[in-house]
């Protein structure tokens, strides 16, 4: 029976109905037009869903609508919409860090994360951070190379 769930996303409340089998992914992308998190494997297997809830990386394929009553959710769309935009987005495109671009949302949110909670990442690091991740294009080191300029540039003063 469809329920009434209230959460927020990227510092905006909403409320949905949805079926308590749905997931994360269908209402962020089918309810909320929130389209920048993809389906992949939809097992929680490739990352292509990555999402923040409550901070922590989450597989939004793999996770209830229900579970995240209450909960804040971000989502890849919160790193270009803020102002400026997140450093992350000029250098991907700065360093044409992608090929299809499938996989880059959730590689985006893992990125975000990581330079969050560590600003001076090593390239073993970030590597380390971009493990989940399915990419199987060619563009492994041009991600690396975007995400130590974001960090280089993060370290500057403003
Ligand atoms: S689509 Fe969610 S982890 Fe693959
Ligand atoms: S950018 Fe598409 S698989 Fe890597």
């Amino acid at each position: 029976m469809p329920t009434s769930i209230a959460f927020s996303v990227n510092g905006r409340p909403v409320e949905v109905t949805a079926e308590p089998e749905d997931t994360l992914l269908d209402v962020l992308r089918n309810q909320l037009g929130l389209t920048g998190a993809r389906f992949g494997c939809g097992a929680g297997q490739c990352g292509a869903c990555a999402v923040l809830v409550d901070g922590e990386l989450k597989a939004a394929c793999h996770m209830e609508i229900a579970a995240v009553a209450g909960a804040k959710v971000t989502t890849v769309e919160a790193l270009s919409a803020s102002n400026p935009p997140h450093p992350l987005i000029q250098a991907f495109l700065e360093k044409q860090a992608g090929q299809c671009g499938f996989c880059l949302n959730g590689i985006l949110v893992s990125a975000s994360l990581l330079l969050e909670r560590n600003r001076h990442p090593s390239r073993a690091e970030i590597a380390r951070a971009l493990d989940w991740h399915l990419c199987r294009c060619g563009a492994h080191n041009r991600i690396l190379d975007a995400i130590e300029l974001a960090a280089t540039r993060m370290k500057e003063p403003a």
